[in-house]
């Protein structure tokens, strides 16, 4: 490939593709201890007959030897609430299963719990895949449940939600307007003006001249000392690689700088007074573009809109959870 293809670039491009997450588990013996497990979007079924499904490791993941090794795998499909154990996994760590009750499954690999859909795998093949190994299993069992699986899009979590078009114009793509139902369900009015309101925030970032992803970095560093890459990719929730490309470009604008190592020699960022400057100028255009979209609501109607969306959202004294 040519020395213009940009490593951060093809990534971005990749990761306009949204994914589910997985955690690949399986084991080097019968020991515990010796059971490995890894976070993986990089899952996908191949073939109904028979059974198979695939994914991918990095070379320099530390249980690479292990699942090279091993005569079976497990992918557990997580839920939307299991970016914690996400998170867990996808450190190079030796805790990842402390804590946890793992039945084993097919060749002895650990099972978790709670999981949107588990397939216990054979190893049927391996291909060289550049810096990565394609492990391609034959499934040997399965289970699932219905639980809302997580999503991974653009290097961070998001959630599964019904396309508001569907749910509310109909495939005809008649206007929810249009739609007596829809008009006045609240699920309906309050996914749309959340659409809205996230349309005019993104318009916001990029006009101050950040990325979105940026932003949530801005965004995690306000107000404090710094934080480690490590802490800064669990505040973000995002990749830490996405993470570390995107500290470099930003020291080398002069948004953030490296604070100088600590007693415990981790390297730290921080907003540099450029980045600040940013931030407070994107705080001025999301306060102008609030306005903007309630410049029709008169005071008491504003007041009257905020203490109801506190109460929807659970955030008041007396709100039903
Ligand atoms: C959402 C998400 C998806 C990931 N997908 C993959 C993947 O498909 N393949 C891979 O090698 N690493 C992937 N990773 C990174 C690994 O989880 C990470 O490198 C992990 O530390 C490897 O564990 P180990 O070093 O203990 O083997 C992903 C990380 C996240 C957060």
């Amino acid at each position: 490939m040519s020395s213009t293809f940009d490593p951060r670039l093809f990534r971005q491009a990749l990761g306009r593709f949204p994914t589910g997450v997985t955690i690949v588990t399986a084991t080097a013996g019968p020991d515990p201890a010796q059971w490995v497990g890894v976070t993986a979007n990089s899952f996908n079924s191949v073939s109904l007959e028979p059974p198979m499904v695939l994914w991918s490791l990095g070379r320099n993941a530390r249980s690479f030897e292990t699942f090279v090794e091993a005569s079976h795998f497990a992918v557990h499909i997580l839920a939307e609430n299991q970016q914690g154990l996400s998170n867990r996994f996808a450190r190079t760590v030796d805790d990842k299963f402390d804590g946890l009750t793992c039945a084993t499954g097919a060749g002895g690999v650990p099972l978790l719990d709670d999981c949107v859909a588990c397939l216990e795998c054979r190893t049927a093949h391996v291909y060289e895949g550049g810096d990565h190994l394609i492990f391609v299993g034959e499934v040997l069992k399965y289970s699932h449940s219905d639980r809302v699986p997580l999503v991974f899009h653009e290097g961070r979590y998001a959630a599964l939600e019904e396309h508001p078009e569907l749910a509310w114009s109909g495939r005809s793509g008649r206007n929810a307007a249009d739609r007596p139902f829809a008009q006045d369900h609240l699920h309906a009015l309050v996914t749309q003006a959340s659409q809205r309101l996230a349309g005019a925030f993104h318009r916001a970032v990029r006009e101050a001249g950040l990325e979105v992803m940026e932003w949530r970095i801005l965004a995690a560093l306000a107000g404090g000392s710094g934080l480690s890459l490590e802490a800064l990719a669990d505040e973000t929730v995002m990749k830490r690689s996405d993470v570390a490309d995107l500290v470099d470009r930003m020291v080398g604008r002069g948004i953030l700088q490296r604070t100088p190592d600590g007693p415990d020699q981790v390297h730290r960022v921080a907003i540099a007074p450029a980045g600040q400057a940013q931030l407070d100028d994107l705080s001025a255009r999301a306060q102008a573009q609030e306005e903007a979209l309630l410049q029709d609501c008169a005071p008491a109607e504003r007041q009257a809109l905020l203490s109801a969306l506190r109460r929807l959202a659970g955030r008041e004294a007396g709100s039903s959870a």
